[in-house]
């Protein structure tokens, strides 16, 4: 469970509150969508429930965010991301590693899972995602909307508890909205809580509830 215990956030004193006073519990299997108009604070929410606010955002946070009764500031980040982890809008910023294959690898790798383990996992993520083409391709050398299933099957094999999808459709086809739908959908039936920031009606219509960020200031 994610629990968020009156959490309010703004840039500096002297700019408006992103959000104020959010308090909600969302348990395993729930999906929530992110709703807001271009600068109206998604991407800001997501940051704080994953910890990058306030470990690396300095500004105003007041408030607790809990997953699994664990207090995220009580976490290093690298001990937060098997708890929770973010999918950026900018897949140019999650792409470090050489081939495809080492960059969906290293989530489980840092979890020190069995070597079969962590094939496997990789082997998953590339299937369900249909890119295993790109297996053994360079990363540098992705197409946007390919970095984007890339980074999306990264998150798949590390397989947080809470995964955070920042508008996960930019740079997609039309023509995959379905599978990416269809995989948000099978995390959420293991238990995952998955967030979605997205102003696409293909994935917010799968939520069971949604936040509307102009609504929490
Ligand atoms: N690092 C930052 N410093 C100051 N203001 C920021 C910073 N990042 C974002 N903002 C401001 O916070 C607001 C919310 O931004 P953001 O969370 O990126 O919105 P969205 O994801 O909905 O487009 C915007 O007004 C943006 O200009
Ligand atoms: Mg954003």
């Amino acid at each position: 469970m994610i629990s968020l215990h009156t959490i309010s956030f703004r840039y500096q004193p002297t700019t408006p509150w992103i959000f104020k006073d959010l308090s909600a519990n969302y348990q395993p299997g729930s999906i929530i969508g992110i709703q807001g108009a271009s600068g109206s604070g998604k991407t800001t929410l997501l940051y704080a429930l994953c910890g990058v606010i306030p470990a690396m955002i300095k500004g105003d946070f007041t408030g607790e965010v809990k997953i699994n009764n664990e207090i995220l500031t009580n976490l290093t980040l690298p001990q937060i991301a098997p708890l929770a982890s973010l999918l950026m809008q900018q897949p140019d910023y999650q792409l470090f590693f050489p081939t495809v294959e080492q960059e969906i690898a290293f989530g489980p790798e840092n979890l020190c899972l069995a070597p079969a383990e962590i094939q496997a996992r990789v082997d998953s993520a590339l299937v369900r995602l249909s890119i295993e083409e790109l297996r053994h391709t360079t990363s540098a050398h992705l197409s946007f909307g390919q970095k984007r299933l890339v980074t999306l099957a990264a998150l798949l094999a590390l397989s947080p508890q809470v995964m955070l999808l920042d508008e996960p459709l930019g740079g997609i086809h039309p023509g995959l909205y379905p599978l990416l739908a269809k995989a948000i959908t099978q995390e959420a039936q293991k238990g995952k809580i998955i967030f979605v920031a997205d102003h696409h009606p293909a994935l917010l219509e799968l939520a069971d509830v949604r936040l509307q960020m102009e609504d929490l200031r």
